[in-house]
């Protein structure tokens, strides 16, 4: 039997094979984060589909912290009946599922929050959403990771199988990772222990909130790739020894960031068109010049946080580790489970175009993802549309 189909556990939960569905954006809630029947539908779908255990696209810890209109809300008791329907759905199917957390800190615009985003510092204005923002205060930073604690024990309430946290992706606890947007002089900032502060303390309180045998996983960022020196393989290398100390029960290896490249977070063709088209008018010249200095430069060639994961296993012992990025081919997967470098193999565009592609290759009628890397998935989020495989380009009707 192949190695892909072997169990393996994170905390104490059995996960029936080594297959793990990475966050994905759906865009598929109503447009304040609460649940809809498409949402519900896309979970069971995978869950049918076999995926050993799924990671939710990101959830919104906060009202100030939403990355875009449609992402779930997990920042208020009103939206756990809904979060629960989406649990029930996956465990219906023989699923497992993680709630995946996140606060976006600068990585949003005011359209989206009603107010000028937020990060660790007021520096640097990114030329994605050309946003300064402003410095959070000691007191909006302990509501934060109250906010986290609040969602995880929503989570919990909600029946989710455990947490998942992205301190990746240039989201907040990623801005407070990286010296690149972290210059506070506090207790926040200044040096790498308190620059992972905010994540020891978003990590230690969700464990007093969950049960004991749940798990919670980070997703952690293993080069940045900011024009400065943001998080890099040496940082990485502490967090994830760090993040082992603290007892997280997995870690999910990943790197890029979305203001200055959001093709370092996925690879493949850039979709300018796509993009372009869901912008504002006046940012869509300055964008298609940026997405045209992009092209052909970001090819997926390889599982490009292969090798950072190989480093990173030598620091977190047993620490189970999640690979995710460019994995498509299942000779390489069940190389990589073998050799060691991971524990699972984490998709997320081949899950968007193949919900079943577990099951085909579980059946023997494939060894190889049909995702063409066009990104296209992407392109129609950017427009607002709801999640789906249009490699075939996106329909006209939204134009
Ligand atoms: C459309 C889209 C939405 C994404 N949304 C999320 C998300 O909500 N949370 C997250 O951690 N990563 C998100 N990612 C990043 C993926 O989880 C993954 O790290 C990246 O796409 C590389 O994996 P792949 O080659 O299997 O697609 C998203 C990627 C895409 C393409
Ligand atoms: S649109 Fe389809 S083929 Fe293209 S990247 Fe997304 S899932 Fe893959």
């Amino acid at each position: 039997m192949s190695i892909l189909f072997t169990p393996r556990k994170i905390g104490a939960l059995v996960i029936k094979n080594r297959f793990v569905h990475s966050g994905t954006g759906e865009c598929m809630a109503a447009e304040a984060g609460g649940m809809t029947d498409m949402l519900v539908k896309r979970y069971q779908t995978l869950a049918k589909g076999e995926v050993g255990l799924i990671v939710t696209g990101y959830m919104s810890v906060h009202p100030l912290g939403r990355a875009m209109r449609h992402q779930t809300g997990i920042h208020s008791d009103e939206f756990i009946p809904g979060l629960e329907k989406l649990a029930r759905g996956v465990h219906e199917n023989g699923g497992r599922v993680l709630f995946q957390l996140v606060h976006a800190g600068r990585q949003t615009t005011s359209q989206v929050i009603g107010q000028k985003p937020a990060g660790p510092s007021a520096m640097r204005r990114d030329p994605t959403y050309l946003i300064k923002p402003r410095a959070l205060t000691g007191k909006e930073i302990r509501e934060i990771i109250q906010s986290y604690k609040d969602s995880a024990k929503r989570a919990v309430a909600a029946g989710a199988d455990g947490i998942h946290i992205s301190a990746a992706g240039g989201y907040l606890i990623n801005q407070f990772l990286s010296p690149y947007h972290n210059n506070r002089k506090d207790e926040w900032g200044g040096s790498s222990q308190n620059r992972f502060r905010l994540l020891k303390e978003i990590v230690l309180a969700i464990k007093e909130v969950q049960p004991s045998e749940a798990p919670l996983v980070v997703k952690i960022s293993t080069d940045d790739h900011t024009p400065g020196p943001g998080v890099t393989l040496n940082q990485a290398l502490e967090h994830a020894a760090w993040l082992a100390g603290l007892g997280v029960n997995g870690i999910e290896v990943a790197s890029g960031n979305l203001l200055y490249n959001h093709m370092t977070m996925w690879h493949g063709e850039v979709p300018t068109r796509e993009i372009v088209r869901g912008l504002p008018g006046w940012q869509k010249p300055l964008a298609w010049l940026k997405m045209k200095t992009m092209e052909g430069k970001h090819d997926l060639k390889n599982p490009w946080n292969l090798p950072a994961a190989r480093e990173i296993r030598k620091v977190v012992g047993d620490t189970p580790l999640f690979l995710v990025g460019g994995l498509r081919e299942v000779r390489q997967m069940e190389e990589i489970l073998n050799e060691g470098s991971a524990d699972f193999i984490q998709m997320c565009r081949p899950f968007i175009r193949e919900p079943f592609l577990v099951k085909k290759i579980q059946e023997g009628k494939t060894m190889k993802a049909a995702c063409i890397n066009c990104n296209r998935c992407l392109g129609a989020i950017v427009n607002g549309m709801p999640i789906a495989c249009y490699h075939k380009g996106l329909p006209k009707k939204t134009e």
